[in-house]
This record gives structure tokens, C-alpha cells and sequence, in this order.
């Protein structure tokens, strides 16, 4: 081999592992349009179109191999160690083409307002979905039964009134369902709390 074949060999080696942890075009797309849906959200600095999404660190991460996105996470809780995040707004359609997401979370976020979008059974391959202590609203929607792989659905603290859908039932990978704190009429959730 020559010099320069193994100064190429080396730049290519450099090019092809740097570039397979960047984030992938759609979900990046996906990302900047979830970002523009809210009202107002401390995202603003950090959510910058010149930036890799996969170093938004504390909200995204990315598959190193295809730089899909596929946790997704957002919370306002002063207790916890994390990035604290505001979101004033509903939770976007856009979400649903974060197609490779399996863990999408919300937890401490008031004035994150609005129904369960139904985008979100775009999400074949999530396995876990907890919006707790938000001020969504709305019924728990019977369309989560499409979530097949889902193993954890929490939706404590919340604002959801409603009958609790039978169709949650056909979720049979589920090991874990919270529905705590709601206004729900009926169904597996802890006793009336005394605080409402
Ligand atoms: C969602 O994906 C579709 C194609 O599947 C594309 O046309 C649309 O622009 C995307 N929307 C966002 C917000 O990325
Ligand atoms: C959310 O945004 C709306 C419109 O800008 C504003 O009226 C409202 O006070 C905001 N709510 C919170 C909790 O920031």
C-alpha cells in the first residue's frame, strides 16, 4: 500500500464512524417541527437546526448505527438530576414520524395541555410511554391498543376523564399500566385521591 492509499483508508475510517452517530434527516426534521408546535419552550437554544440532534444531550437519544432517534424525553421535575425542560403547548402531531421510538416520556410539565394525539400509534416499536403530573386532558383513547409492543403505559397525574377503554386489554406485552390521579369513572386505578 502506498501513502496515500492509507491516508485515504484512514480519512475513510474517520468519515464513516463519525457520521454514523448523526442524527437521521427525518427524525431531525421530525424533531425541529415538534419544537415549532409548542406555544413557547426552553428548547429554543438548544434545538438548533446547525446542530446533530443525537447531542441534544438530556432529551434525544440515537441509535449509534442509524441515527435513529429512539428515546425521547422531557420532564420539569426540580428533584430530578436531568435537563429541565418547559413546554407550553399540546403534544404535536409531528411526533409520529419519530417512527424507531421506544421510549417516549413527559413527566412535570403543567402547561404541556391538550388531548393524546392519535399520531402516536405511528409509533409501532415503543415500549414505553409515561406522561405523568402534565395537564393533558382528553379520554385515555382507545387507539393506544395499536401500541403492540408497548410494555409500560403510564398516564398518572394527568387531567384524563373518561371510561378506561377495554380495548387496552388486547395489549398483552404490558407489564406495567398506571392511571393514577386522573378523573377516569372507572377501572384498575388507585383509590380517590384525597388531594382532588
Ligand atoms: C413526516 O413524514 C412525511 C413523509 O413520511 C413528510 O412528508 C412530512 O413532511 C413529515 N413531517 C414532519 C413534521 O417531519
Ligand atoms: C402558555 O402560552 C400561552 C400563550 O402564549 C400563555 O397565555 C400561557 O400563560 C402560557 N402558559 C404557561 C403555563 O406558561
Amino acid at each position: 500500500m502506498t501513502r496515500a492509499t492509507i491516508v485515504l483508508l484512514l480519512l475513510a475510517i474517520f468519515f464513516f464512524s463519525s457520521s454514523s452517530s448523526q442524527c437521521h434527516d427525518r427524525d431531525k426534521k421530525a424533531l425541529l417541527a415538534f419544537k415549532d408546535s409548542f406555544l413557547s419552550t426552553s428548547l429554543d437554544d438548544t434545538w438548533l437546526e446547525s446542530t446533530d440532534c443525537c447531542s441534544w444531550d438530556g432529551h434525544v437519544l440515537c441509535d449509534k448505527d442509524t441515527g435513529r432517534v429512539y428515546y425521547l424525553q422531557f420532564s420539569n421535575d426540580k428533584f430530578s438530576p436531568g435537563v429541565r425542560v418547559s413546554l407550553n403547548g399540546s403534544i404535536p402531531a409531528s411526533v409520529g414520524n419519530l417512527s424507531a421510538l421506544e421510549v417516549l416520556m413527559f413527566s412535570d410539565l403543567p402547561a404541556l395541555v391538550g388531548p393524546i394525539p392519535p399520531q402516536l400509534t405511528e409509533l409501532k416499536k415503543l415500549l414505553t410511554l409515561s406522561i405523568i403530573r402534565t395537564g393533558v386532558s382528553g379520554p385515555v383513547p382507545p387507539f393506544l391498543s395499536k401500541l403492540s409492543s408497548l410494555r409500560k403505559l403510564d398516564l398518572g397525574g394527568n387531567s384524563l376523564s373518561g371510561a378506561i377503554p377495554p380495548s387496552l386489554g388486547s395489549l398483552t406485552r404490558l407489564s406495567y399500566i398506571g392511571l393514577y390521579d386522573n378523573r377516569l369513572t372507572a377501572g384498575p386505578s388507585r383509590p380517590p385521591s384525597t388531594a382532588n
